[in-house]
């Protein structure tokens, strides 16, 4: 990858001509530094319009060759992650580069042995421990597709994401330590396996000790097993556009979408946006604190790090357990060199004393990172100035799920910030901003809902087993371009700013909420006759979730304050605390178009209390509900 490093704007302006002007040239030139059982016949063959997209034709390669096996001669005794508990007072453990060969090869026999095959889909549903880790890549060595489910999701929710890509294994734990809390993983799948025929094993990790039940001939428990595996195992030989992952991500309308990411483009994108944003040399220590349930996981904890034989960190607990001073105590524990979070985070440490920083050595920081949703002024300022101590460029990264890796973002040394910005399209990607009808907006500061018009190689291929979805998600509303559904503006030296998401997806706490998932959970309830959800804005959040909830007569006389709790009950177990309401609002009608659709930009301006300009409210067909519901707002 050395070839088209980036250590100054000059050389980012340089390379990035070169990405657009040759797009095969560049990426291939990249790809070669990587290991190929056989190299690729072509490097790119495409049609957006028909959401179709190859990167590296017919190459051959194994990714874990490229994170794991290729590193021993020179960094064998080099630690690849360092696992730091939930309890400070539990030891971190140190795993070689030796070391994760040796259980990965185990994990990857044992899998075989359990009836795992090639394109087999395997459920992940493990919390922030070695094993998630260790299995990712053992499904990745013998060519299984891993399925990974964030261990905060629900019974339900688990087991739409199983039934979906119809999984034959889930690999889960008894239970999972976040902050004080335990949680019951394991009675979680159970629960949810009761609709899932495709699984026909469940291994299942000690961790918590909890007691649990094991189904007989169906769950095992995966310590004896790895004792008894072979530490050798052949990799898998995979083709460039073989499924490497699937990994869900919220609609905006029905059932989350299963993404699914193919090997090379993949492995080659994450590895080059790793090495240049971050500017990682040889000898950092770098930490993602995002869970691997999310896409930030996968790619800039594991696969990003590993390919370039980098130390990782991998952290189980939370920021604020046992105290808000943790994140800077494991920064100065492990002399990270490079801290990669999200807003959220940010918001809630800043909200507390800055004593919690002061009290920690963090000169070992050079690069700090944002991620997930725009990151506000006030809380650019105070991680520059008490976590970085304004000498640490701050990268905030715009991406996706879809995407797979980094798109938008500074590149640490090189490219100038600006708070709330996100800069410049990295090497590769060609942002363009739309207008409203479809004309692609040129010049600088405008605003229009960004697009990317040509591909890049860790782009989502397809929806699992729905292309159509696919195309139609995310290529239909600007033929021939990829339609990220935010919106942003380019300012006058044509750096991108993210304004938000202009479809119905909320992101909160930096994760991204389908509202039409949630109000199917709560239409469930039998006192709801309907209900809509939107977004406002929240101090720490970032954005929280309003309801407008209509009730059916059996439901009017009910005390609400219980209906309330029944409700964020309901949505708890079809899709997980994360997703529950912070206001509700009992209404007596929905705002509606003549078509009958809900008209939210109403709703978010009333949840918002910003309720002096409406807009246009002349295609209501029920005005009067709007004076309504604001008249009685709570
Ligand atoms: O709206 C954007 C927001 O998060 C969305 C993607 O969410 P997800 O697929 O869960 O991936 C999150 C981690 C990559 C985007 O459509 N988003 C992500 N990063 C930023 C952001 N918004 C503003 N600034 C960012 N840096």
């Amino acid at each position: 990858m050395g070839v088209y490093e980036v250590k100054s704007l000059e050389q980012y302006f340089k390379v990035y001509k070169r990405s657009v002007r040759e797009p095969r040239k560049f990426w291939s030139k990249i790809a070669e530094d990587f290991v190929w059982y056989k190299k690729w016949d072509k490097v790119l063959e495409y049609r957006l319009e028909e959401a179709e997209v190859k990167w590296f034709v017919n190459g051959k390669l194994n990714i874990t060759k490229n994170c794991i096996d290729r590193h021993l001669a020179k960094r064998g005794d080099k630690t690849a992650i360092i696992f730091e508990p939930n309890d400070p007072n539990e030891p971190a453990e140190h795993i070689t580069y030796n070391d994760l060969y040796n259980r990965v090869c185990k994990m990857a026999n044992v899998l075989r042995e359990q009836g795992v095959e090639k394109g087999d889909r395997v459920c992940i549903y493990l919390p922030m421990i070695p094993e998630l880790a260790v299995t990712v890549l053992a499904c990745a060595r013998i060519g299984a597709i891993h399925s990974v489910v964030f261990a905060g999701f629900s019974a339900s929710a688990l087991a739409a994401r199983i039934q979906n890509c119809e999984c034959k294994m889930v690999i889960t734990s008894d239970g999972g330590f976040r902050g004080n809390k335990t949680i019951d993983l394991k009675r979680i799948v159970d629960d949810a396996l009761e609709s899932c025929p495709s699984v026909k094993k469940v291994l299942v990790v000690k961790r918590t000790h909890a007691d649990i039940s094991m189904k007989q001939g169906r769950d095992e428990w995966l310590a004896p097993l790895l004792e008894n595996a072979s530490s050798e195992s052949i990799a898998e030989v995979m083709d460039a556009e073989d499924p490497l992952f699937i990994l869900y991500t919220s609609g905006s309308t029905g059932k989350p979408k299963g993404m699914l990411h193919t090997i090379a483009g993949y492995m080659i994108y994450t590895a080059y946006t790793f090495k240049n944003v971050f500017q990682y040399e040889e000898k950092d220590v770098f930490w993602c604190t995002a869970d691997i349930g999310w896409i930030t996981g996968h790619s800039y904890i594991l696969y990003g790090p590993l390919a370039n034989g980098a130390t990782t960190v991998m952290f189980e607990g939370v920021p604020s357990y046992p105290d808000f001073g943790r994140f800077w105590e494991v920064v100065d524990k492990h002399k990270v060199t490079q801290f990669y979070t999200a807003p959220t985070a940010i918001r809630a440490l800043a909200k507390e004393s800055t004593n919690w920083v002061t009290k920690f050595d963090l000169s070992s920081l050079k690069v700090l990172g944002s991620v997930g949703e725009p990151i506000n002024e006030e809380a650019w300022h105070w991680y520059n100035d008490h976590v970085g101590n304004k000498k640490c460029p701050i990268v905030d990264t715009w991406w996706q799920t879809e995407t797979g890796g980094l798109m938008i973002s500074p590149i640490a040394f090189a490219t100038p910030t600006k708070p709330t910005y996100a800069t410049l399209p990295l090497p590769g990607v060609q942002p363009v901003l739309m207008d409203d009808k479809r004309n692609e907006i040129e010049g600088n500061q405008v605003v229009g809902s960004l697009c990317i018009k040509f591909p890049w190689p860790a782009m989502a291929r397809t929806i699992w087993g729905d292309h159509r979805r696919y195309k139609e998600t995310y290529f239909s509303a600007y033929p021939g371009k990829y339609f990220t559904g935010d919106g942003a503006l380019r300012d006058e030296v044509g750096y991108y700013r993210i304004t938000g998401r202009v479809d119905d997806v909320v992101i909160v706490s930096g994760h991204n909420l389908g509202t039409a998932p949630i109000e199917d959970a709560i239409n469930e309830h039998p006192a709801v006759a309907e209900s809509a959800i939107v977004g406002f804005p929240h101090d720490i959040k970032g954005n929280a979730l309003f309801g407008f909830i209509i009730l059916k007569e059996t439901g009017e006389t009910r005390n609400r304050e219980n209906l309330t709790k029944e409700i964020n009950q309901y949505i708890s177990e079809h899709i997980g605390p994360i997703a529950k309401l912070d206001k509700i609002q009992f209404v007596n009608g929905l705002p509606k178009t003549r078509s009958g659709k809900i008209m939210r930009r109403i709703l978010r301006k009333i949840a918002s209390r910003d309720t002096s300009n409406l807009g246009d409210t002349s295609t209501l067909l029920n005005p009067e509900v709007v004076d309504d519901i604001i008249e009685n707002a709570v």
